[in-house]
């Protein structure tokens, strides 16, 4: 594995490999990796011939008072990481690198990042869409893979590929968790012991939303307010939002109908927690043809 810090050199790396005819995955990462990020690495470097991992704290995604110079960093340990799993460049770029004196264009986010996360972090998703744009055109890959932890950030982030006609495939991964339920996080490193063993509590808020679904109710409030009523339960957690969405859209959902997103957000000490379910009543493949995809007998 080679480390590139340079946008000059990862650039001509990358394209390379497209002239060769190589297919080329990306998994862009703040770093300080776990194995949620590793299994991205996994199915990138399964699924393409090459495999590169961007490492870099995003200040643009970072808010005054957010916690960019606390953010954790380990490079000497992701690169070790990343080494073991097969990825052949680390894109390792400095701040100045990214972001030289004059930057000023940014890549406004879709109107699907004022809700949710976008609520309490105003100009969070710009500075995303922004990076990855950017990291999109340093690496050119034919596929990207982000983890549904973010699920708002995958929406996001899959708008814009449309909206703009980039030749990219954004890949959804699977949430990567702890025995007891809590999604891996970089950030779960900010939790107490005490904190830590109480974590796993936003999940099990986020399945008995989901139960209530898989049971058959479609009352998207009710499904909140369940979720909202097992988090009060531990004064410790400061509920930031908890809402059900289209994943479509984000737009708010009354009654279930469609596939929904049930996502939540809430401070526990220094963490920001964030977690969800994604909850179809009428899954691809369980026999009733969806809107758009025909159904004529064979
Ligand atoms: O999900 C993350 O770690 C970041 O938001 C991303 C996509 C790497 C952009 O900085």
């Amino acid at each position: 594995m080679e480390t590139v810090t340079a946008v000059r050199e990862m650039k001509a790396r990358c394209r390379a490999w497209r002239r060769q005819g190589l297919s080329v995955g990306l998994v862009p990462t703040m770093g300080f990796l776990h194995r949620g990020h590793g299994s991205l690495v996994e199915r990138s470097v399964l699924e393409n011939s090459r495999t590169a991992v961007s490492v870099f704290v995003n200040p643009a995604q970072f808010g005054p008072g957010e916690d960019l110079e606390a953010y954790p960093r380990d490079p000497a340990r992701d690169a070790e990481y990343l080494r073991s799993l097969g990825v052949n460049i680390l894109f390792l770029p400095e701040p100045s690198e990214m972001y030289p004196p004059g930057f000023a264009t940014f890549v406004e986010a879709p109107s699907l990042g004022l809700r949710l996360c976008g609520a309490s972090r105003p100009g969070h998703f710009r500075g995303v869409c922004t990076v990855v744009m950017k990291l999109f055109h340093i690496a050119v890959p034919d596929r990207a893979y982000f983890g549904l932890k973010d699920a708002q950030q995958f929406f996001i982030l899959r708008r814009m590929a449309r909206d703009l006609d980039l030749d990219v495939s954004l890949v959804p991964c699977p949430t990567v968790r702890e025995v007891d339920g809590l999604a891996l996080s970089s950030r779960n490193s900010y939790l107490t012991p005490e904190e830590r063993a109480a974590a796993p509590l936003l999940r099990r808020a986020l399945l008995e939303a989901e139960g209530y679904l898989a049971a058959g109710g479609r009352d998207a409030g009710e499904a909140c307010s369940l979720l909202r009523g097992i988090l009060a339960s531990d004064p410790r957690f400061s509920l930031d939002y908890a809402e059900a969405v289209r994943t479509e859209d984000l737009s708010p959902v009354g009654t279930v109908g469609g596939e929904t997103l049930i996502a939540a957000a809430a401070r526990l000490g220094r963490a920001r927690l964030i977690d969800n379910v994604i909850f179809d009543p009428d899954p691809p493949g369980r026999g009733r043809p969806r809107r758009g995809e025909g159904g004529a007998p064979r």
